[in-house]
């Protein structure tokens, strides 16, 4: 009898990616846990690549779910008026937009958080009446057409095929601390002669999930907003995977002093690991026609139902943010002291976000292996997937994040010497 594992590979596509690293063939999953088919547990850092931020079958979302499904609840609606999608944007105004002081009409786009950068993208550019768009290096927004000529990463881009309307600047810390990349775009939108043309959008991620942690401080963040506004370009904040509650506020941008002109959500705003992306379009720019941009799939009914509890379960009050403050701090200190284990290696991100550099792709294969070899399943981003990320759910307990964070430090201690890279100072 042939094994369960072969079937991936005698009818699955060659695309297929995550399951390479981590070929297990999982059954169940409950919390911050998953199982395999045979049985074996694993403490999940990877939370479907950032979109199961309350980690696998929370109880509240699960009962909603099956009470809705049990009801006869309308499952696919098209763009009618259902009252899941009425419950779902109730409480994302009440308890998201409004205490936040935020003004935003909400697109809801087909599922993915490509569908959400199209419309974005699309917006802005009949917003402005103009097609350039600036993205930077390492972005990943993506890999339809539109989305990709805003993605760097040249695996993904295969050879930039059909890819157009993108100026690529450099993003920030691109060159190091000694240079202010806001300052080089800056100057290059300044100079008529630059050969950029005006922009319709600025798009950016304030941390680079996929690029490898990369990050933008405040002042570079505000730095460019600010030239967006002055040049009469749209800012657009690609929040698909550092948003709800990533980094520790339910918007990466939060405590940054901007308001983007465009916001995109995926990945965890079903709160259930179910397909629904939103595009939130500053009111004054809300200039779509009826049905211009369609599809669809834009309203997935189960997943308003379990966005909707997400939403009052976790944001109602301060006390999540707080707790995933503090754990943010734990897993901080942790990565900290297991990057002394390894010469070079270096942690970035924020929030819970963040990694471990380990520069080499080879090393960052063989921890990740070795980890799952021990209960711990993790990915890494990055040029060369060198940026070994912990995604861990928000709500995993501080216990569960030690022991995940012991399986990790194990294997880098291990692979250590496999290392050779020269001791970077700072
Ligand atoms: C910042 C960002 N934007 C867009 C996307 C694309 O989302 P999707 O894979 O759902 O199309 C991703 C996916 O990782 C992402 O991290």
């Amino acid at each position: 009898m042939a094994r369960l594992t072969d079937v991936f590979a005698a009818h699955e596509s060659q695309v297929r990616s995550y399951c390479r690293s981590f070929p297990h063939v999982l059954t169940t999953a409950k919390g911050s846990f998953v199982y395999d088919h045979e049985g074996r547990e694993y403490i999940d850092f990877l939370a479907g690549a950032g979109t199961l931020n309350y980690g696998h079958n929370d109880p509240d979302m699960k009962s909603a779910l099956m009470a809705y499904i049990a009801g006869d609840g309308i499952a696919h609606g098209l763009d009618l008026h259902t009252a899941a999608k009425g419950d779902f944007l109730s409480a994302f105004h009440e308890v998201v937009l409004e205490p936040r002081h935020m003004d935003y009409k909400v697109q809801f786009t087909g599922p993915t958080g490509t569908n959400a950068v199209e419309a974005a993208l699309k917006l802005a550019r009949k917003v402005t009446g103009r097609t350039n768009v600036i993205a930077f290096t390492n972005a990943f927004h993506g890999v339809s057409m539109g989305s990709l000529a805003a993605t760097g990463n040249s695996h993904h881009r295969m050879s930039g095929l059909g890819l157009q309307g993108v100026t690529r600047m450099p993003y920030d810390g691109y060159y190091g601390t000694d240079i202010d990349t806001s300052e080089l775009l800056a100057r290059m939108l300044d100079d008529s002669s630059s050969g950029v043309d005006a922009p319709a959008a600025i798009i950016l991620e304030c941390v680079q999930g996929e690029g490898g942690l990369n990050q933008v401080s405040s002042a570079w963040l505000r730095h460019v907003a600010g030239l967006a506004g002055q040049h009469g370009a749209l800012i657009i904040v690609d929040d698909c995977q550092a948003g709800c509650g990533r980094t520790g506020t339910f918007f990466s941008f939060e405590d940054m002093g901007v308001m983007p002109d465009l916001v995109v959500l995926a990945k965890s705003i079903s709160g259930f690991g179910l397909p629904m992306s939103v595009l939130l379009i500053r009111p004054d720019i809300d200039r779509w026609e009826p049905g211009e941009h369609n599809g669809t799939f834009r309203g997935n009914a189960h997943a308003f139902v379990t966005a909707e509890v997400a939403i009052r379960k976790f944001w109602a009050g301060a006390e999540f943010a707080e707790v995933v403050g503090h754990r943010s701090g734990l897993l901080r200190t942790r990565l900290a002291e297991i990057a002394e284990a390894m010469p070079g290696s270096r942690v970035k991100g924020r929030g819970m976000m963040q990694g471990l550099d380990v520069i080499d792709e080879d090393v960052s294969v063989a921890v990740r292996q070795t980890c799952a070899a021990n209960g711990l399943l993790i990915e890494a981003g990055g040029t060369h997937d060198e940026v070994i990320k912990v995604m861990a759910p928000l709500t995993t307990d501080d216990a569960t994040l030690e022991r995940g964070l012991e399986i990790l430090r194990s294997a880098v201690s291990q692979h250590a010497e496999d290392q050779r890279v020269t001791p970077v100072a700072g």
